[in-house]
């Protein structure tokens, strides 16, 4: 089996290499190509990446490349998890929005849809350079922002998942807290990437026993305390919202807070500088744990269970992935990309039937992917009144005056990066 991975030179990278190494049994990986185009981060990765196979005696070949077509040559299944412009730009995605009082956020309101129209472009070029090349490689799709990006490969007609390691981290998060295995905790996970609820915690598998209301009863206060909202909301709700719905249920706090310490991106990129220093280290075999303070946790999981499904009909019957809507919740558009389990196999993501949504979610479920399809054709076709609508669109944006603001802002600092600007 090979696999292929864009971006490869990502500090990330190594979560990654550790996963594929620990779960080898699951995902017997014989050939990995990282491929980047910064040759500087791919050779110190790299080398880490073989020390790392190395240590856990995994005898599957790792090899670097800059040359895309070489590197997905024959891959089984081509992982995307690259940034557009880098920190640099996420830096901006998370400031200019404060200054009209919106959330600065590289995936959420105005910074996410500068990331998107940066990045739609770029991963389309790569994935059509894949099927050109290799028609029958799956493409597993980390690249942010994902809903809109894994809309744009199916829309294009490629074999492509999204995925996002939000579920999985509950997943953990919800075993540990009733000590019982991963594998044992099913989610009941809707939504959209990044905009998702847990309505159920089920043991077993998608038709056992619903053990939410007893978890929230016992651990409500320690889940509400991570996510950063108040105990009695979530008593209220009586679902588990993803944290990426604070940006939203408590928008101005948040923006209140964005204001007065350094930006995420600022933080990430002082953290991958000691991660190169670290990596650089020749006596360095495994991952630091530095890394655990990245947002990536458990990644490598997700992505070794996905690539198992969809590759040899191994890893979890049931998994949580972005892919087309097609009917799964019936208030949205087919060609719609939703987050919700699947039954996935070797002909790709079947979305489990889903209850009835409490509109309380399904309305701002309905706005984002409005929202998602306006961002995906300003994506596409560019222009400044595509930018205003989608911008118009969103639920944390919505009034014209800021629109329009930050539509000047959107280009002005994303300029080098959109060809139609
Ligand atoms: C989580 C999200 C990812 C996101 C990451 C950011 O893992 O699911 O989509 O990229 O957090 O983490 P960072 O360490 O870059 O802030
Ligand atoms: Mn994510």
């Amino acid at each position: 089996m090979k696999l292929t991975v864009v971006g490869g030179g990502s500090t990330y990278t190594p979560e990654l290499i550790d996963g594929f190494a620990r779960l080898r049994d699951t995902l017997p990986i014989e050939e990995l190509v990282l491929m980047d185009p910064a040759t500087d981060r791919l050779e110190l990765v790299g080398a880490l990446a073989r020390r790392i196979f190395a240590r856990q005696a995994h005898n599957g070949t790792i090899t670097t490349t800059t040359d895309l077509d070489a590197a997905v040559e024959g891959a089984d299944a081509v992982l995307l998890q690259l940034r557009v412009g880098g920190q640099a730009a996420r830096e901006q995605d998370e400031t200019w929005p404060l200054d009209c009082g919106c959330v600065g956020q590289e995936t959420t309101g105005a910074g996410g849809l500068a990331k998107a129209l940066r990045t739609v472009p770029v991963v389309l070029d790569i994935a059509d350079r894949v099927r050109r090349t290799n028609p029958t490689a799956w493409i597993i799709d980390f690249t942010n922002p994902v809903g809109i990006v894994t809309r744009a490969l199916l829309q294009e007609g490629h074999r492509a998942v999204g995925l996002c390691n939000v579920a999985i981290g509950f997943q953990r998060k919800f075993a540990g807290l009733l000590d019982l295995p991963p594998a044992q905790i099913h989610l009941d996970h809707v939504g959209l990437n990044h905009l998702t609820w847990e309505t159920g915690v089920r043991l077993g598998g998608p038709d056992g026993e619903n053990v939410l209301p007893e978890l929230l009863s016992h651990h409500g206060e320690k889940i509400a305390a991570d996510l950063h909202l108040p105990t009695t909301l979530l008593d209220r709700l009586a679902v588990v919202p993803s944290y990426y719905l604070r940006y939203y249920y408590a928008h101005d706090e948040v923006v209140r807070e964005l204001r007065t310490k350094p930006s995420r991106a600022a933080e990430v990129a002082e953290m991958e500088r000691q991660l190169l220093a670290l990596y650089a280290d020749p006596a360095l075999d495994e991952k630091p744990d530095l890394l655990a303070k990245r947002g990536g946790a458990y990644y490598s999981e997700a992505a070794v269970d996905l690539a198992a499904a969809l590759l040899n009909g191994g890893g979890s019957p049931y998994q949580v992935v972005n892919t087309h809507n097609n009917g799964t919740l019936p208030f949205l558009p087919d060609d719609a990309v939703i987050e919700v389990q699947a039954a996935v196999g070797e002909k790709g993501p079947k979305p489990l039937p889903v209850a009835p949504v409490d509109p309380l979610y399904a309305g701002l479920m309905a706005q984002v992917t409005a929202y998602e399809d306006l961002a995906l054709r300003a994506a596409l076709h560019g222009g400044r009144d595509r930018v205003f609508k989608a911008l118009l669109s969103h639920p944390l944006i919505g009034q014209y005056e800021y629109a329009e603001t930050l539509t000047d802002r959107l280009i002005a600092h994303n300029r080098e990066h959109l060809a139609w600007a």
